[in-house]
């Protein structure tokens, strides 16, 4: 059998994720549709090239892997430098977080209103997991959207996810866990193209 090259890889895990969104079920349902291809596109040794393995020095580094022109979706991979975090977030989207290489640490979180007359929500923890290659784990709003991810390990780590939008255009918001207090962002990635094109834009 010949391999497919990771260009045609992405376009049929793409036509694989346009049969689930098609059928516009659940946020939860999409990503239960999604998640044996995603992980199947986990296995591709080939996704994240050579050059953008290495960790930044000062922060975590995000590249958009691929990405529809009508961005339906986004792939993005994160390299992890040993110790780098990414603050209390949520996404506004359906995603899935797989562990390409190393082994992360992720805390998730739920808001819950509160009790007392202050208007503020505040964040109660529910888990902390560690998963490490191969693992997935997922997120969508509004109940399970929350988390903070590091990577308290000596060894970098990857992590490659994907978003029902692209996430480097996405208006979310940032959580500080002590005053309960939110900020909203948008986290561009690094590369404003995607390393990977589509069939369509190949053809161009
Ligand atoms: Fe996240």
């Amino acid at each position: 059998m010949t391999q497919l090259t990771v260009q045609d890889t992405f376009a049929q895990f793409e036509q694989q994720v346009r049969d689930v969104l098609a059928q516009q079920g659940t946020l939860r349902e999409t990503i239960d549709g999604v998640r044996p291809y995603f992980q199947e596109l986990l296995k591709d040794e080939r996704l994240v090239p050579a050059e953008y393995r290495q960790p930044l020095p000062d922060k975590y580094a995000q590249y958009l892997l691929y990405r529809p022109e009508d961005d339906a979706f986004s792939i993005v991979a994160f390299v992890w430098g040993a110790g780098q975090t990414a603050p209390i977030h949520d996404h506004l989207t359906w995603g899935l977080v797989g562990i390409y290489e190393g082994q992360i640490e992720e805390t998730r979180y739920r808001r819950l209103k509160q009790a007392d007359a202050s208007g503020n929500d505040f964040l109660e923890e529910v888990n902390k997991v560690q998963p490490s290659k191969g693992e997935i784990s997922f997120v969508y709003p509004p109940d399970h959207d929350i988390h903070g991810v590091s990577n308290p390990f000596a060894a970098p780590a990857i992590t490659v996810h994907i978003y029902g939008t692209d996430i480097g255009k996405q208006e979310r918001f940032l959580y500080d866990p002590e005053s309960s207090s939110t900020r909203q962002i948008v986290t561009k990635h690094r590369n404003e193209q995607p390393l990977y094109a589509t069939r369509e834009e190949q053809a161009e």
